[in-house]
């Protein structure tokens, strides 16, 4: 069976995530998206929100598993017997971070290759950030994020808000 990981902050997921996730189910037998506990980045989702929000995205995909790890995606590539790592590229900017981030997992692990997929134009200019920050400042997210993603920043704001 082959095994990708999909590795990524997800906070939240977005449209650009979820056509990602859809190219890539259709390239492995199973894919693992695996949301990051990093705590060095400041997210706005908690770790069980993210993974919620993509597991309700993704319930039209039968090969796919929500994960959360923490440390060396290496590790967890090796405890997942994974044979790939799947990363979405929008843009020249993207390639240059993730071509020096798939040469230093190659290092740490050479049987594992890094697949870039590359995002639909319509999805190009869709960042998490920038969806976070259009819908804090009132901005309609619809087109760029799952319906529960809306609904959850939307929520999310006015608790923040008080
Ligand atoms: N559609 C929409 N947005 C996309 C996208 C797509 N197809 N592809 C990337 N992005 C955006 C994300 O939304 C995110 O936007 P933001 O910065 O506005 O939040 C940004 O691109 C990058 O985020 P993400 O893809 O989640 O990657 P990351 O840089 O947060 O995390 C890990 C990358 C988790 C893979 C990496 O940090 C990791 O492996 N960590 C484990 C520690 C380790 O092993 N380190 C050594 C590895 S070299």
């Amino acid at each position: 069976m082959r095994v990708a990981v999909y590795p990524g902050s997800f906070d939240p997921v977005t449209n650009g995530h979820i056509d990602i996730i859809e190219k890539s189910s259709r390239l492995f037998d199973r894919i693992i998206i695996a949301v990051v506990h990093n705590v060095t980045k400041k997210a706005l989702f908690t770790l069980d929100e993210r993974v919620a929000f993509i597991r309700e995205s993704t319930q039209h995909l039968e090969n796919i598993e929500v994960d959360c790890f923490s440390g060396l995606l290496a590790n967890y590539l090796r405890e997942k017997k994974a044979c790939a790592i799947v990363r979405g590229l929008r843009s020249m900017t993207d390639f240059e971070y993730e071509m020096h981030m798939a040469m230093m997992n190659k290092r740490l692990i050479p049987e594992v290759d890094t697949i870039f997929i590359m995002a639909n134009a319509e999805h190009v200019f869709v960042s998490s950030s920038g969806v976070k920050e259009a819908a804090l400042l009132g901005g309609d997210v619809s087109s760029l994020v799952p319906p529960q993603v809306k609904i959850g920043l939307e929520q999310k704001y006015k608790q923040l808000r008080g």
